[in-house]
């Protein structure tokens, strides 16, 4: 069983300026609900009731959203306002939340590094919120469990991109295994390659399911692209022994670190709405 899901969210959002100045980017909402709040959806869809977020200086909003707001719930109590609350309440109710502070930004692997603390010695999902799924009968991560459970091992969940978008992503080369339900065994991957030295243009999107040794291999991976220390160089050294598995997800992603992918993501959920 997984029961914990570690988020990512000290990232500085630049891509967002100026929205993202003094808001968490993570916070930036789709229709009504921030993008953060979508993945503690997901997780706990996917059976995950403890909600473990890296944050960082200038990201209070987000405790703050994951708790109670007093004053702002006695004004509208009794009132139809507060069924725009119910869905908040509910996730309160069901999970935990606990935060720790990266101190200095170097990198993703450094992120999850970070969490450990929250985490301890046992598997453990990852959800970068920015990349927001919606799975076609369950959720990318509750699809993702299935998979661990058969194979024990490290997950990625994989998309195909175009050639010329690798140098956004980190990119897997595998064998299919199953080509029913699209499971590769992971033989390579790169951060962010070019496109001319892309091993594939299947690539890594925001969800993992990792095994707790990754934090020593974390803590003696050096510094790769971008100097900084990076998750796909750590799964590498899992890979080498035939330990992660890459997994074609049936559903949508919409890269919400991007304004473009940020208005594709509102256009879909409100058209979903029936808003317009
Ligand atoms: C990170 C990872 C990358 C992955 C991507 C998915 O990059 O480093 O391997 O493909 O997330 O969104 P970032 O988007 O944070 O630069």
């Amino acid at each position: 069983m997984i029961k914990k899901c570690l988020f990512p969210a000290a990232g500085y959002g630049t891509r967002f300026l100026p929205a993202t100045k003094a808001t968490p980017k993570e916070m930036l909402p789709i229709l009504t609900k921030p993008l953060i709040q979508y993945g503690v959806e997901e997780a706990l869809e996917a059976g995950m009731h403890t909600m473990a977020i890296v944050t960082g200086r200038g990201k209070r909003a987000i405790e703050d959203h994951f708790d109670v707001s007093y004053e702002l719930e006695h004004q509208i109590l009794g009132t139809s306002k507060e069924d725009n609350l119910s869905c908040i309440r509910s996730l309160i109710e069901q999970c935990t939340f606990s935060y720790t502070r990266q101190i200095e930004m170097n990198g993703l692997g450094h992120a999850i590094l970070t969490g450990e603390t929250l985490i301890g010695d046992q598997p453990f999902a990852v959800i970068l919120a920015d990349d927001l799924c919606q799975g076609d009968t369950s959720g990318v991560l509750s699809q993702m469990i299935d998979v661990f459970e058969q194979y024990q091992c490290s997950i990625v969940a994989i998309e195909e991109v175009p050639m010329e978008e690798t140098n956004k992503y980190g990119v897997i080369a595998g064998k299919l295994i199953d080509e029913t339900d699209n499971i590769y065994r992971v033989t390579d991957m790169v951060e962010k390659p070019n496109p001319d030295d892309a091993p594939s243009n299947l690539a890594i999107i925001g969800r993992y399911i990792l095994t707790p040794d990754i934090f020593d291999i974390l803590r003696n991976t050096p510094p790769g692209k971008g100097g900084e220390i990076q998750i796909t160089d750590a799964l590498l050294t899992q890979a080498k022994q035939g330990k992660v598995i890459a997994y074609k997800f049936n559903g949508k992603r919409f890269d919400c670190g991007s304004v473009r992918g940020f208005v594709e993501a509102t256009n879909y959920f409100a058209k979903q709405e029936g808003i317009i």
